[in-house]
């Protein structure tokens, strides 16, 4: 596994596996990897014959300075786990690599970004966008692999390559789970012990109100899930939305999509945790 840390010296491996024919596949990241990460790139091994994993803690996507001062940085441990599950390349770029300069770009993927953690986390999207392009630009992957988690992540991201018109399959995979349910995130590990106790009430509820949702109208089942979040101290609620899992947007009946998601956002202690739950379609 080779750690390079400039996109000239990406680029200049790259060419060479292109030149052999060889498949190319990027897993952008944050670091602070876990086990939903370490899906995303097994996944990416099986399928594709080099395999990129990006490691760098975008500052243009945190809307919030305290948030990006404490996102947790794991650089060693992260090669560690990326070398045993086979990666070929680690990319880990200082931010004045990937930001010479300011990145003045507008991207704008309404109706999709003006929601849920657009409406919460403004300009949120616009970093996303920013700094998945220019990792596009610079791996030129034929596909690349984004978790499930981050639904409205993966959806905004499918839009900027239709807008873009770059030549790259975007996979999502299914979000992992922590054995008691809680869904993987590297901000877990910045959970206090008692706030990790109550987080399990996230994962509880949703799949609750999937029982719940059977016999209830879309309403009643957004209620349930608030009243059960609410009720617990420790948890503050910022969303629950019930969406159609292509355009993002709440719907009012079951009957108005054929794909229904419920996506929550809420603070546990400091702590701003996301999950979500598929009530309807999708695969
Ligand atoms: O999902 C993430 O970890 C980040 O938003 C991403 C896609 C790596 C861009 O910084």
């Amino acid at each position: 596994m080779k750690v390079v840390s400039t996109v000239k010296e990406l680029g200049m491996l790259l060419d060479t596996y292109r030149c052999e024919g060889k498949s190319i596949a990027l897993v952008p990241t944050m670091g602070a990897l876990h086990a939903g990460h370490a899906s995303l790139v097994e996944r990416a091994v099986l399928e594709n014959d080099v395999v990129v994993v990006s490691i760098f803690v975008n500052p243009t996507q945190f809307n919030d300075k305290n948030d990006l001062n404490n996102y947790p940085r794991t650089l060693e441990a992260d090669c560690v786990l990326l070398e045993r599950v086979g990666v070929t390349v680690v990319f880990a770029p200082a931010v004045e690599e990937m930001y010479p300069a300011e990145d003045t770009r507008v991207f704008s993927f309404a109706p999709l970004d003006t929601v849920m953690e657009g409406a919460c986390r403004p300009g949120h999207f616009n970093g996303v966008a920013q700094i998945v392009s220019k990792l596009f630009y610079a791996v030129e992957p034929d596909r690349a692999y984004f978790g499930e988690k981050d639904f409205q992540q993966l959806a905004i991201i499918r839009e900027m390559v239709r807008q873009l018109s770059l030549d790259v399959e975007i996979i999502g995979c299914p979000i992992v789970r922590e054995p008691d349910g809680l869904a993987m995130s590297s901000r877990n590990t910045l959970l206090s012990a008692d706030e990790r106790e109550r987080a399990l009430v996230i994962s509880r509820t949703l799949f609750d109100s999937l029982a719940f949702a059977k016999e209830n109208t879309l309403a009643a089942t957004r209620v349930f899930v608030e009243n059960a979040i609410n009720g617990t101290p420790g948890l503050e609620l910022e969303y629950y939305q019930i969406v159609d899992g292509n355009t993002l947007q709440e719907i009012a009946e079951w009957e108005d999509s054929d794909f229904a998601v419920g996506c929550i956002a809420l603070f546990c202690g400091k702590v701003r945790l996301i999950d979500n739950i598929k009530y309807k379609g999708g695969k």
